[in-house]
C-alpha cells in the first residue's frame, strides 16, 4: 500500500519536472509570435493603420476554421494598436469583445461599459445604443472595435430576428448616426457565409473586406507544436516523433491546435521514463477524447442516456446498422430494468434520436421497408464499448443506479 501511494506521489514529481511551464499550453496564453500568419497580420495592421492615422474606416471580416489563430492575432493587434496610439498621442483605442454566448443586448452593454458609460443591464437595447451614440457624438475619440466569435452570439428565443444582423446593422451605422468617423469594425467568425447572408441594409453599411485564415498543414502544425513544447517542457523531454504524430492526428481527426495543446499537457502524465513518446501521445489523446465524450454525454437527460445506452449495447453485439424498432425494444427493456417510465416510440425515435444526432453521437437515415412503410436506421458514431461505459458512469452518478446497471 505505502509503495503504491509513494509511486503516485513520485509520478507527480516526474510530471511537474517534465512540464515546467504548463501555462504556455493553456487557452489564456498569448504567444509572442504567430507562425505562418505574417501575411494576414500585416494586412490587418495595414487597415488598422489607415484608421489610426488616416481616419479611414475599413470594416474587416476575418474568417477561418477553428484554431487558426484568429483570436490570438486580434489580441496581439489590439495590444500593438493601443501601444502605438498612446506613444503617438493619437486619440484612438482598440476594444475587444467576444460575442460568444452573449445576447445582442449584452454585446451592446459590454461595449458601453468599455466606453465607461453609465449604463445598467436593465436598460433596453435602444436605450444603451442611444447612450453609445450620444457619447460618441460628444467626444472625439475613435474606436477600433473588434468583435470576436460573432457566429457564437446567443439567439434570443423571444426575438424572431437574427441577433447577428441586428448587431452588424447597429454597429456599422454608428458613423453615419454620429456624423463623424468614430468606429471601425473588425468582425471575426468561423463562417463567412454568415456575413454574406446578412440583410441588404446591414451588408451595404458594412461593405467588408474579407481576410481568410486558412488551416495549417501538418508540417506547419508540427512547427507550432514544437515551438510551444520547447517552452512548456524540460529540454529533450518530448520526442520529435511524438510531435510529428500529434500534428498528423490533428489533421487526420480534424481537430485543432487547442486540442493538440491539451493532448500535450495530458501527455505529461502518460510519459514513460520521463519522456514523451509516440505511445504517450496515443494514450493522452485517448484520455482527452474520453473526457470530451464524457462531457457531451453528461449533458444528456435520462431518456437520452438510456437511448444511447441501448444503441451502444446493440452496436457492440452486432456491429451493424440498427433499425428503430429494434432500438426501441432495447430502450424499453433498459427503462424497465432501471425502473424509469419509458416514452412513446414516436417521441424516442424522433425527438430523442434527433437530440443525439445534433450532439454528433449518432446518425440516422430513413429507409423504406417496402409495403411496411418506412423506418429509420441508427448508427453510433463513437466506439460502442467506450460509450457504454461512460453512459453507465453518468447514469450511476446521476441516479445512484449502480446495482441495476451492473447487470446490463
Ligand atoms: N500561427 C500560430 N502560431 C502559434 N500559435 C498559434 C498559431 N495559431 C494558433 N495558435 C494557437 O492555437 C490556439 C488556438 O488559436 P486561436 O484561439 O487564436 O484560434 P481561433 O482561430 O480564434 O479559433 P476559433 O475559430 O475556434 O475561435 C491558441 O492557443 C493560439 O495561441
Ligand atoms: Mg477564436
Amino acid at each position: 500500500m505505502t509503495s503504491k501511494i509513494e509511486e503516485i506521489l513520485l509520478r507527480k514529481k516526474t510530471q511537474t519536472q517534465l512540464l515546467k511551464n504548463p501555462r504556455v499550453l493553456s487557452e489564456a496564453y498569448l504567444p509572442d509570435k504567430l507562425l505562418f500568419r505574417e501575411k494576414e497580420i500585416e494586412e490587418i495592421i495595414d487597415h488598422a493603420g489607415d484608421f489610426m492615422f488616416g481616419s479611414i474606416p475599413k470594416n474587416l471580416v476575418i474568417h477561418g476554421p477553428p484554431g487558426t489563430g484568429k483570436t490570438a492575432a486580434m489580441m496581439m493587434i489590439k495590444r500593438v494598436y493601443n501601444n502605438v496610439a498612446t506613444k503617438n498621442n493619437v486619440d484612438t483605442r482598440a476594444i475587444y469583445i467576444s460575442a460568444k454566448e452573449l445576447t445582442y443586448h449584452k454585446v451592446l452593454y459590454t461595449l458601453a461599459i468599455n466606453l465607461n458609460l453609465n449604463v445598467n443591464k436593465g436598460m433596453s437595447i435602444g436605450g444603451i445604443y442611444d447612450a453609445i451614440l450620444k457619447h460618441l457624438k460628444r467626444e472625439g475619440m475613435r474606436y477600433l472595435l473588434i468583435v470576436d466569435e460573432l457566429d457564437k452570439i446567443r439567439r434570443n428565443t423571444k426575438m424572431g430576428d437574427s441577433p447577428i444582423d441586428s448587431l452588424v446593422y447597429s454597429l456599422s451605422r454608428i458613423n453615419e448616426r454620429v456624423q463623424r468617423i468614430a468606429v471601425d469594425l473588425f468582425l471575426v467568425t468561423n463562417n463567412a457565409r454568415l456575413v454574406e447572408r446578412l440583410s441588404a441594409p446591414s451588408l451595404s453599411s458594412l461593405t467588408p473586406i474579407f481576410i481568410y485564415f486558412r488551416s495549417y498543414n501538418a508540417d506547419e502544425l508540427y512547427e507550432i507544436l514544437k515551438n510551444r513544447a520547447d517552452l512548456a517542457f524540460e529540454e529533450g523531454a518530448v520526442d520529435d516523433a511524438a510531435l510529428k504524430l500529434l500534428a498528423a492526428l490533428i489533421k487526420r481527426e480534424s481537430r485543432d491546435l487547442r486540442w493538440g495543446f491539451l493532448v500535450l499537457r495530458t501527455a505529461a502524465s502518460t510519459a514513460e521514463n520521463g519522456k514523451i513518446t509516440e505511445g504517450s501521445i496515443w494514450r493522452a489523446a485517448e484520455i482527452v477524447e474520453r473526457n470530451v465524450l464524457k462531457q457531451v454525454i453528461s449533458g444528456l437527460d435520462a431518456d437520452g442516456l438510456i437511448l444511447l445506452l441501448a444503441l451502444a449495447v446493440l452496436s457492440e453485439k452486432r456491429n451493424h446498422l440498427i433499425d428503430s424498432s429494434t432500438l426501441y425494444v432495447k430502450y424499453k427493456y433498459l427503462c424497465d430494468t432501471l425502473e424509469w417510465p419509458p416514452r412513446t416510440m414516436k417521441h424516442v425515435i424522433n425527438y430523442i434520436g434527433a437530440k443525439l444526432e445534433s450532439e454528433g453521437l449518432v446518425t440516422r437515415r430513413p429507409v423504406s421497408k417496402g409495403r411496411y412503410g418506412r423506418t429509420q436506421i441508427f448508427h453510433l458514431e463513437e466506439n460502442a464499448f467506450t460509450v457504454k461505459n461512460i453512459v453507465r458512469e453518468v447514469l450511476a452518478e446521476r441516479f445512484n443506479l449502480r446495482p441495476s446497471l451492473s447487470s446490463l
